[in-house]
């Protein structure tokens, strides 16, 4: 059986994600899934045609579903799905303003998921991303090593920008890290943070890397005012397609990724951006790095901030 990746939702950040994977030239089939007709299909016709420009291989269906499931018979047991499927915000709003739409979006897509690809491990990017994640794994009933969430890679790729740029230096010798929650509790790790080697803390001021911290949390809003409909996608599309990847090459690979937390830091029973070690499975096992007092403590307020707000999701 060849390898095969399903992507649910045919917006930018869906289709950008298709692209990608396909250009890795590592998947047989990437699919490209939309409600909106023939939208999906157009688009794997025009990533197909450019194969022989760039050299790939791997083929793109697209594939128009209905939310009462029609459609879905193309996904079929996919390796691996990412669910971009939902509303982007508009300026002004919060991710959790989506929440209510959203996860009735979800919802509806992780059942047909569920039913067609019953072994696969699920991606989630859509938002509100924490609480859309354990959507998805109750909507799946999938083990929740098979269920992640995108935020912790594109978060941490944004404050390693903004500090190479303030530097001066070249993203390559930036390290960062994010954990938290992808919204108001993000939880940037400064100690965590190097320039070629060096700490961050070296090389910036206090009040500087507040800044930089400050315009991380708000990364995406800080996009979706300057384009006014819709919300990022290269950095997020980059991200979500390189955790599908070291998901289908079981790399072991340790990202920062929303995952199941029971235990360490001492949190336990909620989807939290931490780092973890990814593989075929999905979740191999989350990475305990060593936090300084404050980092702890804002890991567990963000805990408890996503905790009660999952409780809620329940319901939707
Ligand atoms: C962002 C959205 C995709 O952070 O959550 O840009």
């Amino acid at each position: 059986m060849g390898k095969k990746v399903s992507v649910i939702g045919a917006g930018f950040y869906g289709s950008t994600t298709a692209l990608r994977l396909a250009q890795y030239n590592i998947f047989d089939t990437v699919v490209l899934t939309d409600i909106v007709e023939g939208k999906p299909e157009g688009l794997a016709l025009d990533i197909n045609q450019s194969r022989s420009i760039e050299g790939y291989e791997t083929e793109v269906i697209g594939a128009t579903t209905t939310a009462e499931g029609a459609g879905y018979e193309v996904t079929t047991n996919s390796d691996v799905v990412v669910i971009t499927a939902g509303l982007p915000r508009k300026p002004g709003m919060s991710r959790m303003d989506l929440i209510g739409v959203n996860a009735g979006i979800v919802r509806g897509v992780a059942e047909n998921i569920a039913k067609h690809s019953p072994n696969a491990v699920v991606i989630v990017v859509s938002n509100p991303l924490d609480e859309m994640t354990a959507l998805a794994q109750i909507a799946t009933g999938f083990p929740k090593n098979r269920v992640m969430g995108q935020a912790g890679m594109l978060d941490t790729a944004r404050f390693t920008n903004f500090v190479a740029e303030k530097l001066n230096v070249p993203v390559g010798s930036v390290k960062t890290l994010t954990l938290g929650s992808h919204g108001d509790t993000m939880v940037p790790v400064p100690s965590r943070c190097t320039v070629g080697g060096v700490p961050l803390t070296e090389k910036l001021s206090v009040e500087e890397i507040e800044d930089l911290v400050t315009r991380t949390r708000n990364g995406g809003a800080e996009i979706v005012a300057l384009l006014k409909t819709g919300s990022a996608y290269y950095a997020p599309s980059a991200a979500a397609a390189r955790m599908a990847k070291a998901v289908i090459e079981d790399s072991g690979a340790v990202m920062p990724v929303c995952a199941w937390v029971d235990g360490e830091y001492g949190i336990s029973g909620v989807y939290l951006g931490v780092e973890a070690e990814i593989g075929i499975a999905g979740i191999r096992k989350v990475v305990e790095t060593k936090l300084s007092d404050t980092e702890l403590a804002a890991l567990k307020g963000a805990a408890e901030a996503v905790r009660a707000k999952q409780a809620d999701v329940q319901s939707l």
